[in-house]
């Protein structure tokens, strides 16, 4: 039996791996953690499909004590975790990214990097000790039966947190805040590789994915270039069930290429 966590997961993608991972892996237990549960109605309407499958718990990702809580909670049931998902995440405050300097407050930084960046890292760091007593249900060596790891762990990023690839500028905030989480990705894969019980480390980009996080700019996209959410979860757990040790610390893109930082 697989456990799965997925860290945002009232809507969008997060919901979409929650629906994903329950139809796919019919052995597999689902907690999935969003701030407000009583309004996550998609992710309610799932959990009367599959009842104690899925198990729905409060985490604001913001919030130490949450993360902490729910980690002692989860940690209280066998089994450790094999995958924990970090999916939350958003563009700004105010929903769109900042075009220049001057729209740039430290407010909206700040706002930005408590959810896609010092969240992500501190589920990793209380739920570290779960991931390294998975069962590796996920990735290359599990398929195998060649265990090198216990679990893995999934940061959800973005392309324009690549410095390399940045050729618009604009969006500081967000773009920052990915950089910065794309390093927290990498140095978790050097401190989680080491030892018996290793865990495997990835950022991934989804591709622009029809949610309302990109909604503001679904004008801009080419219909072909925006992605369902069932199509680019299906690409993403394609690259989490095919990943091995050496692929810890990358970002990796959709179609399952690594991504310059
Ligand atoms: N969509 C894209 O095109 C795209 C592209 C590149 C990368 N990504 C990344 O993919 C991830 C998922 O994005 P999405 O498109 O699914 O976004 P979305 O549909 O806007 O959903 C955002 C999720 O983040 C949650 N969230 C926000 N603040 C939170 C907090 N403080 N604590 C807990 N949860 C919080 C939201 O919960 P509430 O319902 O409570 O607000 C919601 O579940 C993000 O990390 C995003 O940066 C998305």
């Amino acid at each position: 039996m697989a456990r799965v966590l997925v860290q945002g997961a009232s809507r969008g993608i997060g919901l979409q791996f929650c629906h994903h991972i329950l139809k796919t892996k019919p052995e597999s237990v689902v907690i999935a953690t969003c701030r407000n549960p009583d309004t996550a109605s998609e992710l309610l309407e799932l959990q009367s499909q599959y009842d104690r499958k899925l198990r729905i718990m409060r985490l604001d990702v913001t919030k130490e004590h949450d993360v902490k809580t729910v980690s002692e909670l989860v940690g209280s049931q066998p089994g450790g975790l094999d995958l924990l998902i970090n999916s939350a995440g958003m563009l700004h405050p105010s929903g769109k990214g900042e075009t220049s300097l001057k729209d740039v407050t430290p407010e909206g930084l700040l706002a930005t990097f408590q959810v896609n960046t010092v969240g992500p890292l501190m589920m990793a760091r209380y739920f570290y000790p779960l991931l390294a007593s998975g069962g590796a249900a996920f990735g290359k060596q599990a398929a195998e039966k060649k265990q090198k790891h216990n679990g893995v762990l999934v940061n959800m990023s973005a392309k324009v947190g690549s410095i390399t690839l940045n050729g618009l500028g604009g969006w500081y905030s967000y773009r920052m805040s990915k950089a910065a989480l794309n390093m927290a990705t990498k140095n978790l894969s050097i401190e989680l590789g080491r030892g018996q019980k290793k865990v495997i480390c990835l950022s991934l980009h989804p591709g622009t994915v029809n949610t309302d996080l990109s909604r503001p700019y679904h004008k801009g996209v080419p219909k072909e270039q925006l992605f369902s959410s069932e199509h680019s979860v299906n690409c993403l757990m394609n690259i989490i069930e095919n990943a091995t040790l050496e692929d810890s610390g990358k970002l990796f893109n959709w179609s399952g290429e690594a991504i310059q930082y």
